[in-house]
C-alpha cells in the first residue's frame, strides 16, 4: 500500500490541484479544510475518478486539530504533507492570521514529524510578501519567535492584518530552516514554496482591496498571474526523488517578480 498524502486547505485554489496531482499518483489522500461543504464536494469528485480519499473538516488552529488529524491518519504511513491552508490580510485580524499561518503550522509539523515514512517530505506555503519586510528589527523578531525566544516582538510589530500576514509567512520560512535538521535526522525533508501572485479566490480578494498589489502584479516578468496548478506541480516535484537534496529552504514560484524588485 502506498503511503498517504495529507493536504490542508484542500478545498482552496492551491489545495485542489495539489490533491488532484497526488490522486493521479494513486496516493491515498487525507484532505483537510475548514470549509466542510467544499471539502466534501471535492472529495466526492476525486472519489468518482477512483481516488482513495478521506477527509477531516476543521480549523487547523484549534488546539485539538493535530490530535484529530493523527486519529484520522490512524496507522497509515505518511508520505507527504502539503500544507496550503492559510489566511490572507482581508480575511482576519493580525492575531488570528498569526495563529493560523504560523502557530498552527508549527503544531502541525511537530505532530506529524514522527509519522512520516523514510523519504517523506513536508511542503509548507510561505509567500513572496515574506521578502518584503522593510525593517531589520522585524526580521529579528521573527528570528526570535522561531528560535523559541518568545513572541513579544512579533506581537509588537503585527499591528495590522497585512503585517500579521507578512510576519507569519516569514516565520514559516524560518520554521522550515529550523526543522530541517530534525527531519533530516529521520531521512525526511521539509521545504516551503513562496508563491507570487496566483489566481485564486484569496488573491482576487486581496487585489480588490489593494491598488498597490494590482500595480505589482502588472510588473511580473512573466506578464501574468500564476495558477494553482503551477504551485501544485512544484509541490509534486519537491516530494519526488528529483528533489532528494532539497530541504530547509524556501522556493520562490513567483513569475520572477521578486527578482525584478531586486528583493528576491
Ligand atoms: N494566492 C496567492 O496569490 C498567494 C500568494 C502567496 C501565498 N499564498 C498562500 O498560499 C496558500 C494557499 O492560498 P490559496 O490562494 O489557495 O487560498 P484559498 O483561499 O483559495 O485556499 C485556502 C484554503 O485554506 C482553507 N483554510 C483557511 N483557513 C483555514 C483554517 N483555519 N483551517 C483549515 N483550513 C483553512 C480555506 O477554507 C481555503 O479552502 C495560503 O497559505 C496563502 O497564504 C497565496
Amino acid at each position: 500500500m502506498s503511503a498517504t498524502v495529507i493536504v490542508t486547505g484542500a478545498a482552496g485554489g492551491m489545495g485542489r490541484p495539489v490533491a488532484a496531482r497526488f490522486a493521479a499518483q494513486d496516493r491515498p489522500l487525507l484532505l483537510c479544510d475548514v470549509n466542510a461543504e467544499r471539502l466534501e464536494d471535492m472529495a466526492a469528485e476525486l472519489r468518482e475518478g477512483g481516488a482513495r480519499v478521506s477527509t477531516l473538516a476543521g480549523d487547523i488552529a484549534a488546539p485539538e486539530f493535530p490530535g484529530q488529524l493523527l486519529d484520522s491518519l490512524g496507522d497509515a504511513p505518511l508520505f507527504a504533507l502539503i500544507h496550503t491552508a492559510g489566511l490572507s490580510p482581508t480575511m482576519a485580524e493580525a492575531q488570528r492570521i498569526l495563529e493560523v499561518n504560523y502557530f498552527a503550522t508549527e503544531r502541525l509539523v511537530a505532530a506529524l514529524l514522527p509519522r512520516f515514512e523514510e523519504g517523506g517530505c513536508a511542503v509548507l506555503v510561505s509567500s513572496m510578501s515574506a521578502y518584503l519586510i522593510p525593517d531589520p528589527a522585524m526580521i529579528a523578531a521573527v528570528g526570535d519567535l522561531v528560535a523559541g525566544k518568545g513572541r513579544d516582538g512579533i506581537d509588537r510589530f503585527a499591528t495590522d492584518p497585512g503585517m500579521g500576514y507578512t510576519l507569519s509567512k516569514r516565520a514559516v520560512i524560518g520554521l522550515v530552516g529550523r526543522e530541517a535538521a530534525a527531519f533530516g535526522a529521520r531521512g525526511l525533508r521539509i521545504v516551503s514554496i513562496a508563491p507570487g501572485f496566483i489566481d485564486t479566490e484569496m488573491s482576487r480578494a486581496e487585489a480588490k482591496a489593494s491598488e498597490q498589489m494590482v500595480r505589482m502584479m502588472g510588473m511580473t516578468p512573466l506578464g501574468r498571474q500564476g495558477t494553482g496548478d503551477e504551485i501544485a506541480s512544484v509541490a509534486e516535484f519537491l516530494c519526488s526523488p528529483g528533489a532528494s537534496y532539497v530541504s530547509g529552504c524556501d522556493i520562490k514560484v513567483d513569475g520572477g517578480i521578486l527578482g525584478r524588485l531586486a528583493l528576491g
